[in-house]
C-alpha cells in the first residue's frame, strides 16, 4: 500500500500518515501520474490532495486502485466526483473548520471596499498625507449585505456583518428559519438579493448550475454603488462581464479572494483596475485553520484507510470501500 501526498504537512501529521502507509510527495499542482511510473501506481490506495491536484478520469484510470481522495479543502471543485463515484473512490473535505477564517476575510474585504483601505495605505506611502486629504469612506452601519448562499460560510458572515450594524438579506434556496429566527438575515428573491444589497457576498460552492451564473445580467440589477464580494469560486462570476461592470461603473467595486484562473496573471485588467481589491485565494489561510483543515484531512485518510466511517465524506454512498491490501 502506498500514499500520495500533494498538501504539505507538518511533521507530525506526515509522521501519522507514515504510520499507515510509505508515502510519496508530490509537488502541489504536478500531476501525480507524470511523477509516478506504472510499476509504482498499483500500490497506490490513498492521496491527500489540495484544489492544485485535479482528479479526473485520467488520473483514476492510472491509479486503479486509489480508493480514497482525502482533500485539503471544503470544496471539491478539482474532483470529477461522477468518476470517482463509478468507481467506488470516496472523496473526503474539510468542511466546518474553515468556516470562521472564510467569513473574517469577506468581512474584511468588506471593510477594505468600504472604508476605502488599499487607497489610504498607499496615501501615507506615497507621502500624500503630507500635501492632500485622505480619501473617505462609507459607513457600514446601516448598509445592506446580500449573501448568495447560506451555508455554514453564509451565516458565519452574517453574524459578523450583525455585529457591524448591518441589515443582512439573503438567498438561498431552502429558507434558514434558524438564523431568521435569530433575527440574523432576512430570505429574498435572487433579484431582489442584487438589487437590495449595498454588497453582495458569495457562498455558493461552484457546480455546473453556478458556473458563470452571476454576470450582466445580475450586475445590470446591482445599485451602481454597490459592490460584489467574492470568497466562494471564481468561475461562478463571468469574469469578463465584471470586469466590464468595473470599467464602466456600473458597479462600484470588487473584493476577490477567488478568480478564474488561479494564480491570476498580473497582466489581468482586475491587477490595474482601481477600484479592485485581491487576495491570493486566502480565506482559509490563517496558520491555526490550515493545520485543522489538515488534521481533518489526515483523519478522514486514516479513518478510511482503517475501515472507520471518515468524519466528512462527500460521497458516502460509496462507503464502506474494499481497499486492496495485496500489494503493501
Ligand atoms: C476550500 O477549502 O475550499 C477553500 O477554498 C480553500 O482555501
Amino acid at each position: 500500500m502506498t500514499i500520495i501526498h500533494s498538501a504539505p504537512l507538518p511533521a507530525d501529521l506526515l509522521a501519522q500518515l507514515q504510520t499507515l502507509a510509505p508515502l510519496i510527495e508530490v509537488p502541489p499542482g504536478v500531476r501525480p501520474q507524470t511523477l509516478i511510473g506504472a510499476e509504482q501506481r498499483a500500490s497506490v490506495v490513498g492521496m491527500l490532495c489540495t484544489l492544485a491536484t485535479r482528479v479526473d478520469a485520467d488520473l483514476l484510470d492510472c491509479f486503479a486502485n486509489l480508493k480514497i481522495v482525502s482533500n485539503v479543502a471544503v470544496g471539491f471543485d478539482n474532483v470529477e466526483l461522477e468518476q470517482a463515484n463509478r468507481r467506488r473512490v470516496l472523496v473526503c473535505n474539510t468542511p466546518g473548520v474553515l468556516d470562521a477564517a472564510v467569513a473574517d476575510l469577506t468581512m474584511g474585504l468588506v471593510l477594505c471596499l468600504a472604508r476605502n483601505l488599499v487607497a489610504a495605505h498607499e496615501f501615507v506611502r506615497s507621502g500624500g498625507w503630507r500635501s492632500g486629504s485622505a480619501p473617505f469612506g462609507s459607513d457600514l452601519a446601516g448598509k445592506t449585505l446580500g449573501l448568495l448562499g447560506m451555508g455554514r460560510i453564509g451565516s458565519m458572515v452574517a453574524r459578523r456583518a450583525r455585529a457591524f450594524d448591518m441589515r443582512v438579506i439573503y438567498y438561498n434556496r431552502k429558507q434558514d428559519q434558524a438564523a431568521e429566527a435569530e433575527g440574523l438575515a432576512t430570505r429574498v428573491s435572487r433579484d431582489e438579493l442584487f438589487a437590495q444589497s449595498d454588497y453582495v457576498s458569495v457562498h455558493v460552492p461552484l457546480t455546473d448550475e453556478t458556473r458563470m451564473s452571476i454576470g450582466t445580467r445580475e450586475f445590470e440589477l446591482m445599485q451602481p454603488h454597490a459592490k460584489l464580494i467574492n470568497t466562494s469560486r471564481g468561475a461562478v462570476v463571468d469574469e469578463a462581464a465584471l470586469i466590464r461592470a468595473l470599467r464602466t461603473g456600473r458597479i462600484a467595486g470588487a473584493g476577490l479572494d477567488v478568480m478564474a484562473q488561479e494564480p491570476l496573471d498580473p497582466s489581468s485588467e482586475l491587477c490595474r483596475l482601481p477600484n479592485v481589491v485581491l487576495q491570493p485565494h486566502a480565506g482559509s489561510a490563517t496558520t491555526e485553520t490550515r493545520r485543522s483543515m489538515r488534521v481533518l484531512a489526515v483523519d478522514n485518510l486514516r479513518r478510511a484507510l482503517c475501515g472507520e466511517a471518515p468524519r466528512a465524506m462527500v460521497n458516502p454512498q460509496v462507503w464502506p470501500i474494499e481497499v486492496a491490501t495485496s500489494q503493501s
